[in-house]
């Protein structure tokens, strides 16, 4: 038995090698003959954008979850839609991605490539951007692992699926996550990211104004925070911008007030409250709701994880000149 289940995992070990790319392929220090400016280059203007534009963090955060669930930390969520036709970018779900995040990029990949041209990839300035405003927000600090590739397929239908959305139950939550790996504990840290950043009024609509019907009102929503968004949201279907914190106690802090709030009937969207009402989901919820500490441990390994999903090396990837075209991107009418 003993014998069989080594061999099973021999048999499994190059195609786990495939979903997470094995730490030796990427390094700490991939820069530091090549550009070695590379992280006071970086770090000088992720402070100046987050000084000028608070809610990049955010921005950045979900923009690099949602580069890395769809085909890996490849940066292909960057790639404009061109004649070739519509990327990740433009996927329904994606069109609410903040432009100070792509802005961001844009200045990051403009000072590095006049800086060390051709060196550094897109998604290595993601990754590092991510954990640079992760900390910066006061949430915890974590390694980059450096050396990724850029992608080099960007398609719009093959988003869906691969990103949960605010009413799935939490069966299709985890689901989703462990699609990926992330285990329901992982799950349940990484939603943690909701501590801030915020939501438009259209994704938790539902839930203040048409629940079911006998209550307009989700039962599991506080009163009074419920009666307090369906006034902000009066008008959201005209003036469609409206949006509220994700996390209204803390809003541009990283810390672990979102699971308080869940503990206090105040999460913002149906997935963020169910995490309490699901037995295999709420022992987390409680444990970081008391200690934030262990929340951070937890939430730093379980990004640098997510970092290292599905990263190309080597020919699989490329560095490209700029971060929303592929080097060999034929041009488009508008160009
Ligand atoms: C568990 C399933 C999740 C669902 C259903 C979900 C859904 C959403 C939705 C609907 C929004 C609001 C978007 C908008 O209205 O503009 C949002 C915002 C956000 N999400 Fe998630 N999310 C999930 C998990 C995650 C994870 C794992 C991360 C990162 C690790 C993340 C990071 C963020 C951030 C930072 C924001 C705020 C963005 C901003 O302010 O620009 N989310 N999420």
């Amino acid at each position: 038995m003993a014998f069989s289940l080594y061999r099973l995992h021999l048999f499994l070990l190059p195609f786990l090698a495939l979903i997470y790319t094995t730490e030796s392929n990427l390094s700490k220090d991939y820069y530091e003959k090549t550009c070695p400016q590379f992280s006071d280059t970086m770090e000088k203007i992720i402070v100046e954008k987050q000084m000028a534009a608070p809610t990049t963090a955010a921005g950045i955060l979900r923009v690099f979850f949602h580069d890395c669930v769809v085909g890996g930390c490849d940066a292909t969520i960057l790639i404009a839609s061109n004649a070739q036709g519509s990327t990740e970018r433009d996927a329904e779900i994606n069109q609410s991605l903040p432009g100070d995040a792509f802005d961001l990029v844009v200045r990051l990949k403009t000072a590095l490539e006049l800086a060390c041209p051709d060196t550094v990839s897109c998604a290595d300035i993601l990754a590092v951007a991510t954990r640079n405003l992760i900390t910066m927000v006061g949430g915890p600090h974590y390694e980059v692992l450096l050396g990724r590739k850029d992608g080099l397929v960007s398609r719009a239908s093959d988003v869906e699926g691969h990103i949960a959305t605010p009413y799935m139950p939490v069966d299709k939550l985890i689901a989703i996550f462990a699609s990926k790996n992330l285990t329901v504990q992982e799950l349940v840290t990484l939603s943690g990211a909701h501590t801030i950043g915020f939501s438009h009024c259209s994704e938790f609509s539902k839930r203040i104004f048409n629940f079911n019907s006998t209550s307009q009102i989700d039962p599991t929503l506080n009163p009074n925070f419920a009666q307090a968004l369906r006034k902000l949201c009066a008008n959201y279907t005209k003036e469609t911008g409206m949006s509220a914190f994700n996390d209204v106690m803390t809003p541009g802090k990283f810390d672990n007030m979102y699971y308080i709030n869940l503990q206090n009937g105040m999460g913002l969207l149906a997935s963020d409250q169910a995490l309490i009402s699901d037995a295999r989901t709420k022992p987390y919820v409680d444990l970081y709701a008391k200690n934030q500490t262990a929340f951070f441990d937890a939430f730093a390994r379980a990004i640098e994880k997510v970092s290292l999903y599905q990263v190309k090396t080597g020919k699989d990837g490329e560095i490209r000149k700029r971060c929303d075209a592929f080097n060999n991107a034929k041009p488009t009418m508008a160009s």
